[in-house]
């Protein structure tokens, strides 16, 4: 019996470090997009809400005040992780090649977080 509750605290010591590893992964992966966007809701605040980001369409968020070029563009592409990756890499230069538009701009500045970067904060976004 004694065994049994010292293999269960153990387990659940294991358990919950796995939680706090995984919530600081998030922190750090989507910590300077919080300046901008909620990520608990989807609800605007510089940025629109990001919590179910993963899978919507672009410039789909009604309370949100686009550019002029994702709102021209609304609808035209899904964010998956390919858009994802090359959005937090360099959103300057992702509007340009998702629009097929030279001239498109985008009000969110480059976060160059690129490559594996980017990895983690596509999977940290997944998992909102
Ligand atoms: C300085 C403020 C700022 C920061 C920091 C920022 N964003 Fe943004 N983000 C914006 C703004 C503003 C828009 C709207 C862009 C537009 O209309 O062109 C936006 C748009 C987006 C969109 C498109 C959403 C939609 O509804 O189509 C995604 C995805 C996104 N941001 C993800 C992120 C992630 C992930 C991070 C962190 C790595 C981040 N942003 C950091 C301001 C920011």
């Amino acid at each position: 019996m004694k065994k049994t509750l010292m293999i269960a605290a153990a387990a659940a010591f294991v358990m919950g470090g796995m939680v706090a590893t995984t919530a600081t992964a998030e922190a750090g992966a989507l910590g300077k997009c919080k300046a901008c966007h909620k990520l608990d809701s989807d609800k605007k605040k510089v940025g629109p809400g990001l919590k179910t980001v993963f899978g919507r369409k672009n410039g789909q968020m009604a309370d949100m005040k686009y550019s002029k070029s994702m709102k021209a563009h609304a609808g035209e592409w899904v964010w998956d992780e390919e858009h994802l990756k090359e959005w937090v890499c360099d959103s300057k230069k992702a509007i340009k090649k998702f629009t097929g538009d030279d001239h498109a701009k985008t009000k969110m500045p480059p976060q160059k977080k690129c490559g594996e970067k980017a990895d983690a904060v596509v999977a940290a976004l997944k998992a909102l």
